[in-house]
């Protein structure tokens, strides 16, 4: 067996102690006799592992007793059009478009309501988040959205807008357990879980209790209401039980870590690595305002399209995995999340250190 270093933007490395545990619990579940994929959700044995992850997630992230933890399928699109089916009473909400996801959500509410686009950073290729101290918040919005960290171009916002009072809503699917939050300052956030957390297939919603109720948009699906899967505990019906299963083990890992102040740290020693490196080469770049570079997400490039391409082939014959950038940029990106590794990017900056070498 040998593991490449995999440098994907979702699905993602996941740490590999806790795919060894999944692998020795495959065929019998500790005593079942079965496995968590055969076993009925409404067993106790799930009940405790559900109960469990909620239980450890709530720990590692301080969350307030007054936030329900809901755990969710259609993946982080979905809550696209759950959050203004759920939250947009007066049908006015404000976005701040700083990337492909946000621009989709703000498409997407725009089905249901008035939504504005209050600030965009779409002018310089989404390379830098707009200064939210003091924008245009519309009286009368439901909320104000924003991406926290945008996967695609590598940006993340080090500060939360001034929502004037207003609630935020927030997509971290790329930025999820990288480093502690203040889940207070938020109405919603949430994120899909295969990145940074577990396999696809779930979405983790975490949800200020006086958000979640049965005043919702006309014509809402009963499956796209919070309070249902609220009142059921997250299981109105089949949940993905694979993949909650597995996001408890990556809380138990990331608890053995010593929780997500550690994590920032190591993000950051990380990251550094790599943008050290971007700034002092003389072939690659990165290609974000410095300020707002993301500690997950690197993009970079050399200035020369077919350059590029020919350091993602070596390097992917060198055993480094999905190096490419997003199809809509070119370019390379490294996806550094909690489970890569501090020696995968030290390995990463010496082969690209020798491919500048031998190609300068
Ligand atoms: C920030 C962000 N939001 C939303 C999505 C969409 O997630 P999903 O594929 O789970 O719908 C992605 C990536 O896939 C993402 O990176």
């Amino acid at each position: 067996m040998s593991r490449v270093y995999n440098f994907s933007a979702g699905p993602a490395v996941l740490p590999e102690e806790v795919l060894r545990e999944a692998q020795e619990e495959m065929l019998d579940y500790r005593g079942c006799g079965m496995s968590v994929m055969e076993m009925s959700h409404r067993s106790s044995v799930f009940q405790q592992i559900i109960d469990e992850a909620e239980s450890d997630l709530r720990q590692l992230m301080n969350i307030p007793k007054e936030y329900k933890v809901l755990f969710l399928q259609g993946g982080a699109s979905l809550q696209f059009a759950m959050i203004p089916m759920n939250l947009m009473k007066n049908r006015v909400a404000d976005y701040i478009v700083t990337g492909q996801w946000a621009k989709k959500a703000y498409q997407e509410a725009q089905k249901y309501g008035k939504a504005n686009k209050i600030a965009s950073s779409e002018d310089q290729t989404f390379s830098y988040i707009p200064d939210c101290s003091d924008l245009p918040v519309s009286p009368d919005a439901d909320y104000v959205y924003i991406c926290e960290n945008n996967t695609i171009y590598g940006t993340k916002f080090k500060e939360l807008p001034n929502t004037k009072g207003k609630l935020l809503v927030s997509d971290v699917s790329s930025c999820f357990l990288s480093e502690p939050v203040d889940v207070s300052r938020y109405g919603i956030l949430y994120g899909g879980v295969q990145k940074n957390i577990g396999p696809a297939g779930m979405v983790i919603a975490i949800v200020r209790e006086d958000l979640i109720t049965e005043d919702v948009l006309p014509g809402t699906p009963t499956m796209m209401m919070y309070k249902t899967h609220a009142d059921a505990g997250s299981m109105y019906n089949t949940p993905n039980c694979w993949s909650i299963y597995m996001c408890g083990k990556v809380f138990q890992w990331l608890k053995r870590m010593g929780g997500l102040s550690v994590m920032k740290e190591r993000n950051e020693e990380k990251a550094k690595i790599l943008y050290d490196f971007l700034d002092s080469s003389k072939m690659f770049r990165g290609t974000v305002v410095p300020k707002d570079r993301s500690l997950m997400n690197v993009p970079f490039v050399t200035g020369d399209s077919e350059l590029d391409a020919k350091f993602v082939k070596e390097a992917k014959a060198a055993g480094f995995e999905n190096l490419k950038g997003h199809r809509t940029v070119g370019g390379m990106r490294a996806s550094i999340y909690n489970a890569m590794p501090k020696e995968g990017v030290e390995a990463l900056v010496a082969f690209m250190k020798e491919f500048e070498e031998a190609n300068l």
